[in-house]
């Protein structure tokens, strides 16, 4: 597949059927003025594409389509059919979605559909081969948008037609009714199935529903909305050739339903949505973890940000607006870690409906704005560092991240509510991150070998083969650490028995004879000075050395970090939730014992992150996230500016990016 990128590109959701003639016209010459070079097009059109059942409306889109060629912006057309029309629902009420409680979403929002309901499907496909058999020639076409975020809003149905395709998903899955009783422990609490017909959703019910089934019926949903992309995919395959095909994952966003690492492959291109959030003091860090992990479900390919907001979203509680230099740095960021791509929601602030307090690229306000001027030099500092897009990152650090252990990690009736899956990965990439370590965000069953040092964090769920996997790359000279509620489950979420964590007790050399979870707000001592909080484990040495211990709390004199010597590497265990320090330091001997170097070395919150080209070449691009001037020892050219970087290196204003070209 071409990439249907080779510069970087800029734009946003471009929603032109909001507005008269004379502001589409307008649209096109300021998007030539700021640089925009791809907008993405009816993404929420199919109630004015196809106002009845079968008949459709193209004269408006080719009309929009032809003006952005002409010029000069490329499309990223939107199938349509991420919203129904009401007519739709009206017609086939059963397509609406219903929550556990039985309570139906109507229409009146968006996405108010059964991702498994089939009259959805025939209604979705028809207009999709209608998109496709009229536009697949246009010349302003560079790329399909399959439906928008998928799953965002109504990723769990739980109606009876979703009950009847969980009922297929399931047999699939275990063939016989017996093979489901033994996955999900049905001889528990008197819920042995005597056939398929008796399962259900995990509907609400007097007390926890069964765990298994709860886990099976996310990985239902995530296949089904998967499913109905590659439906969607595979007609524009065939009607649309050589046209590359995305949809935009939320890998961080609203919900954590979609298993995005499964979905990646799929995709000819991925693409992502990413929002801070107005309460996080520190969003910059979070991003910096969710570009990763896109970079992971993209399996290191380049890939695009398909929204982010240039200011205010209108969503949070308080809409925080981002300070001047905040939407560069985020970009950058973006950027840096293998965007080939900068989006935004949306081109033009909405006058009326649920978004019109969103931001945009152009503002209520007009292009007399902060807001524009800033859109105007971002377009310009893109256009200028150009030639970064293709390349791609060769860090020597991973840390594994599963979905599926995300869901069984975050189950109700667990030792403790406070062990939260995002928690650890992203303490781990955050210490990496302030030493200028780059970071690879990847499924458990990647290829490992290109790692030196290899996180585990609450990987609670995972099958025997990642302990077998992590302890070959020990065994070659890895640093392996493993943290806390990892490795208790196999992917039945049936306990490994023998002690825990039962996939990794051997590799670690450790074993857990019972968890000590800690009271809220308990923190507790570790003889190296620092402390930790939310859990603790009556840990017993079997073939490791105790690195810290603990001081005082319920693990009292047991160990809290652990080390096993394997091979030519090592594998490490986290036995509590270290502080910021505590992870810190942990980090800094993992680093030393590995030998992985930062990419230069660089103070807190001045970011530094590299990308590289087959050819050789490479850039650094250099985030300035205080409010103080920094210098960083990278050579060459920065071509923001276009100017050579001086003899101690690139020096940035506060809240300054560069992006050099090294010497
Ligand atoms: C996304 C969505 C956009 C818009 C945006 C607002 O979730 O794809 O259509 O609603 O949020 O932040």
């Amino acid at each position: 597949m071409p990439s249907p990128l080779p510069t970087l590109s800029y734009g946003g959701d471009y929603n032109p059927e909001q507005w008269p003639l004379e502001v589409q016209v307008e649209d096109v010459r300021l998007m030539q003025a700021a640089g925009v070079n791809l907008a993405t097009v009816a993404v929420f059109s199919w109630a004015k594409l196809e106002p009845e059942a079968g008949r459709y409306e193209f004269d408006w889109l080719d009309e929009v389509l032809d003006r952005l060629h002409s010029g000069g912006v490329r499309v990223d057309l939107a199938t349509a059919t991420a919203s129904p029309p009401p007519w739709l629902t009206r017609q086939h009420p059963e397509i609406l979605p219903v929550t556990a409680d039985g309570t139906t979403l109507w229409q009146g929002g968006r996405q108010s559909y059964c991702p498994s309901s089939p009259v959805f499907a025939e209604h979705a496909l028809r207009l999709v081969r209608a998109m496709a058999e009229r536009y697949a020639g246009h010349p302003a076409l560079a790329l399909w948008h399959v439906s928008n975020e998928l799953g965002c809003h109504n990723a769990l149905c739980y109606c009876d037609v979703s009950a009847e395709a969980f009922r297929r998903w399931l047999q699939q899955r275990y063939g016989d009714v017996e093979a489901l009783n033994h996955a999900w422990g049905t001889a528990f609490w008197s819920q042995r199935y005597g056939s398929f017909d008796e399962v259900l959703p995990p509907r609400s019910a007097p007390t926890f529903p069964n765990p298994t089934q709860q886990l099976d019926f996310h990985r239902f949903s995530s296949d089904q909305l998967l499913a109905n992309f590659i439906a969607e995919r595979d007609i524009l395959h065939e009607l649309s050739p050589g046209v590359p095909v995305t949809t935009n994952f939320m890998v961080m966003e609203h919900t954590r339903n979609m298993d995005y690492l499964a979905w990646g492959p799929e995709l000819d291109i991925v693409s992502n949505d990413h929002y801070m959030m107005s309460a996080d003091p520190a969003p910059h860090r979070e991003l910096a973890f969710s570009a990763d992990l896109t970079r992971g479900a993209a399996g290191g390919r380049p890939w695009l940000l398909m929204e982010q907001s240039t200011s205010a979203v209108n969503w949070q509680p308080r809409n925080v607006a981002k300070r001047p230099g905040e939407m560069l740095r985020a970009s950058m960021q973006h950027v840096a870690r293998g965007a080939d791509g900068i989006l935004y929601f949306q081109w033009r602030a909405s006058q009326a409906g649920a978004e019109k307090f969103h931001s945009a690229l152009v503002p209520h306000a007009g292009t007399d704005s902060r807001v524009w001027r800033e859109v105007v030099a971002q377009g310009a500092a893109l256009e200028a560092i150009g030639e970064v897009a293709g390349s791609h990152s060769d860090n020597q650090v991973a840390i594994l991240f599963d979905w599926n252990a995300r869901w069984a990690t975050e189950l109700d009736s667990h030792p403790s509510v406070d062990v939260r899956y995002l928690d650890r990965p992203m303490a781990f990439h955050r210490a990496f991150t302030d030493r200028g370590v780059g970071v690879d965000v990847v499924h458990p069953d990647t290829d490992l070998t290109p790692y030196s040092l290899i996180v585990v964090p609450t990987l609670y769920l995972c099958g025997d083969h990642v302990a077998t996997a992590l302890e070959a790359a020990a065994a070659r000279g890895a640093t392996v650490v493993v943290t806390y509620f990892s490795g208790i489950v196999d992917e039945n979420d049936h306990i490994r028995l023998g002690g825990y964590p039962g996939a990794f007790r051997d590799l670690l050399g450790i074993r857990t004879e019972e968890f000590l979870p800690l009271a809220p707000h308990q923190h507790v001592e570790l003889d190296d000075s620092t402390t930790a909080d939310i859990w603790a484990e009556h840990l017993n040495l079997v073939d490791a050395e105790a690195v810290v211990r603990h001081r005082d709390g319920p693990a009292a004199g047991m160990p809290a970090v652990t080390r096993r010597a394997v091979g030519d590497g090592a594998a490490w265990y986290v036995a509590t939730r270290t502080d910021e320090l505590g992870t810190a330091s942990l980090v800094d001997s993992l680093l030393t014992e590995s030998g992985v170097e930062p990419v230069v070395h660089t103070v807190h919150d001045v970011e530094v992150v590299r990308r590289r080209a087959d050819d050789g070449r490479s850039w650094v691009f250099v985030i300035n996230h205080t409010d103080r001037p920094a210098t960083v020892p990278v050579h060459g050219v920065e071509l923001v500016t276009g100017t050579p970087t001086g003899a101690t290196g690139v020096a940035l204003e506060p809240g300054g990016v560069a992006v050099v070209r090294e010497a």
